[in-house]
This record gives C-alpha cells, sequence and structure tokens, in this order.
C-alpha cells in the first residue's frame, strides 16, 4: 500500500489587487448577471459570466423553483446556453460571484459539485481547459486553470461514448 497525494493549484488575489483586463471585466460581467437572478426560496444570487473563444461574453444567472431540484445554478445555465447555442465553440473562462441577500461573503464562493462535473465534461468536449475565476462580496479572488483544480479523480468514462452493441 501506498499513500498518494494529489496537489491543486490556484491564483489569489487579494483585495485590491489588481486582475488582468479581461478577467476584471469578466467578473464585472458576471456581476450584471446577477439581475437576472431568480432566487425568491434562497435569497442567494449567483451570477457567472463565460468568455468564448471568439470573445464573446455569456451570462447566466441561478433558476430556482417551487420545486427546489428543478432550479439550475448560473454557471449551468450559462454552460448550457452556450453550448446549444454555439455548439462547437469553446469556453476560455467563466467567472462566478454571488449576492446574498441576508449576508456578505468574504471570499469567493467555488461551484457546487454538479457544476464542476459539467464543467469536466464541458473541457473534455472542447479539448481545452476552462479557467475559473471566483469572486465573493469582499475579500481576495481565485483563479483555476481548469476544473482538475476543483475537481481531482473527477468521473470521465469515455466507454460510456461507445456504440451498445446490436441486439
Ligand atoms: N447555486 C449556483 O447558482 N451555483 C453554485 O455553484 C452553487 C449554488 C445556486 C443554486 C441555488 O439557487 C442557490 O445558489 C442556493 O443554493
Amino acid at each position: 500500500m501506498e499513500i498518494k497525494k494529489i496537489s491543486i493549484s490556484f491564483e489569489e488575489y487579494n483585495e485590491g489587487e489588481e486582475l488582468s483586463p479581461s478577467d476584471s471585466t469578466l467578473i464585472d460581467e458576471a456581476v450584471i448577471a446577477l439581475d437576472g437572478s431568480y432566487a425568491p426560496y434562497s435569497n442567494f444570487h449567483v451570477g457567472a459570466a463565460l468568455l468564448m473563444e471568439d470573445g464573446e461574453i455569456i451570462k447566466g444567472s441561478n433558476q430556482e423553483n417551487a420545486a427546489y431540484p428543478s432550479g439550475l445554478c448560473a454557471e449551468r445555465v450559462a454552460i448550457f446556453y452556450a453550448n446549444a447555442k454555439y455548439p462547437g465553440k469553446s469556453i476560455d473562462s467563466i467567472a462566478i460571484t454571488v449576492k446574498a441577500d441576508h449576508f456578505k461573503t468574504n471570499g469567493p464562493v467555488t461551484p457546487c459539485g454538479a457544476c464542476r462535473q459539467v464543467i469536466a465534461e464541458t473541457e473534455k468536449r472542447q479539448n481545452k481547459k476552462i479557467r475559473i475565476i471566483m469572486k465573493g462580496d469582499s475579500g481576495s479572488t481565485r483563479i483555476v486553470d481548469g476544473i482538475e483544480n476543483l475537481l481531482p479523480m473527477m468521473f470521465h468514462e469515455e466507454k460510456l461514448m461507445k456504440k451498445k452493441p446490436n441486439i
């Protein structure tokens, strides 16, 4: 038996520290995306903005439902919309931010497990890593270069793509 370790890496920018103009713009767009959030149950608004390979920015926000599991996170709203509208066009980066009605977030909020899995599949599909930029109300901004850093040992099963044998 051997104990093995996996390491992840991320960039951390302290509050006030300058981000690249492109990352900074994408965060601003994620903040604008908060306006479209429908979160009457959690009062927790999430905004996401995608930078596409051709420079277009696509926004998404969380959409809740009285039947709770029917709602969808901001990241998946944006990614599924982008993939549906522009199949074959790749996503360079995603910025994620939040605004809660009853408390402040100090530091970045990271995507939920289901969104990580969808980002993983999107990377696989486009054969290119996605930069994930995360920012809360205040505090530091964190950036990871690729979902591997948020979802080590992720589930990918290529064999599922194989055709079923004829019966
Ligand atoms: N939410 C997101 O939009 N993205 C995440 O990665 C985590 C959670 C939403 C879902 C729900 O509308 C609210 O935040 C509270 O969980």
